[in-house]
């Protein structure tokens, strides 16, 4: 048999290879984007209750509207935005379901698509499968912050789509209010729709307030705000999220969603309403990853890593440059091998491989593995 692949140079996500690695040298995985810890009790509970009390068939297609509603009051209480949860709020399998299902919806073949890279892997191979070109815009170790006269050197008629992730995979920069301006003036009066990936919404620190895509009217009404309750409620292997638009962008979604998944696991969607009722499981959020981060900087502040604190994610990228000017990958792999530490080479993401010499590390566990992390990383 003979076929010809749709995407030949699509390799097995680095989070595979590096867990993968990981296991097999028993190394401490600080690599892939999952918390070390249990999630809460009572979240479980809610989901077993629903199990038992009969929520064990098909959801409604874009979800069970209990979930939506309250999805809908915590736009409304967080953002003071309003999303109809009839029409407006999808329930679907994870933020990933929801990227690949946008883009299927709206992008065409010969269409182009800007990515920023270093980017969350999902983007790019979703655009390659329409027949369509994903146009990158390089961010640059060590701020990873946006020059928006590069974007717009990159906007032409072919411009369909602008995939934005904030704060942001793998660097752990976050957009500012200024940066999101810019956006709304560049696709002011175009047919351009905005990608607003907003997994880590909830995981930002230093007081700094999530500039959300619904924040700013122009942008709102191009917008898909995609989520995770995975990354939010520490249940990444739920695979559980939603996106929100304004309703004549989610028809569009809905026509491709309602074929490619239908509906989302029942019960979770039934748990995950009625631990929404309170607003505190997600208002607690950023003070508990903020710990995290601070402990973990504070125990390899004098290690031969260099660094700038994540402003968001539950991922922290280390410089490596003062101790070897091996090539990403090659020194992530060693480091797994022979200091027993997993972590994500940047490289990766990276237009042309741009190696700037960084690792992400992820902070989402427990103290204890934290402590037997930085141990390894003071000693290298
Ligand atoms: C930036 C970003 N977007 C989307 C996802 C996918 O989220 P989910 O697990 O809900 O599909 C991830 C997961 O790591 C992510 O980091």
């Amino acid at each position: 048999m003979k076929h010809i692949s749709k995407l030949p140079n699509i390799e097995t996500t680095i989070f595979s290879v590096m867990s993968a690695l990981a296991n097999k040298h028993q190394a401490i995985n600080l690599s892939q984007g999952f918390p070390n810890f249990k999630s809460d009790k009572k979240l479980k509970d809610l989901v077993a209750k629903a199990m038992q009390s009969g929520y064990n068939q098909y959801a409604p297609m874009p979800g069970n509207i209990e979930l939506r509603e309250r999805i809908a009051n915590k736009f409304d209480l967080l953002y003071n935005s309003s999303y109809h949860p009839e029409t407006e709020i999808t329930i679907t399998a994870g933020a990933t379901q929801a990227i690949f299902t946008i883009i299927s919806a709206f992008v065409k073949q010969e269409d182009e698509v800007i990515i920023f890279k270093p980017a969350y892997d999902c983007y790019e191979p979703a655009i390659l499968l329409q027949g369509a070109k994903p146009v990158s815009v390089q961010l640059n170790a060590p701020n990873y912050s946006v020059d928006w006269s590069a974007v717009k050197q990159k906007i032409n008629h072919k411009t369909k789509m602008i995939i934005i992730n904030t704060p942001h995979n793998p660097s752990g920069s976050v957009l500012s209010k200024a940066d999101m301006l810019q956006l709304e003036a560049l696709t002011k009066n175009t047919n351009i729709i905005v990608l607003s990936d907003e997994v880590y919404e909830h995981i930002i620190f230093d007081g700094k307030k999530h500039q959300s895509a619904c924040l700013f009217p122009d942008l709102k009404a191009r917008s898909f705000i995609t989520a995770s309750f995975g990354k939010t409620f520490h249940n990444t292997g739920w695979k559980i999220g939603y996106c929100c638009a304004p309703k004549p962008l989610m028809t569009e979604f809905r026509k491709v969603h309602q074929f490619n998944v239908f509906s989302v696991n029942h019960p979770m969607q039934k748990g995950l309403a009625d631990y929404l009722q309170d607003s505190n499981h997600y208002l607690e959020i950023a003070a508990f990853y903020q710990e995290k981060r601070d402990l973990f900087l504070s125990l390899i502040k004098d290690s031969r890593f260099t660094f700038q604190a994540s402003q968001g994610t539950y991922f922290q990228v280390l410089n490596f440059s003062e101790i070897t000017q091996e090539y990403d990958v090659d020194f992530a792999k060693r480091l797994t091998v022979e200091n027993k530490l997993a972590a994500i080479p940047l490289s990766v993401f990276n237009d042309d491989n741009k190696d700037d010499k960084v690792l992400r590390f992820c902070f989402a566990k427990t103290k204890d593995t934290l402590k037997k992390a930085a141990e390894i990383i003071n000693k290298i």
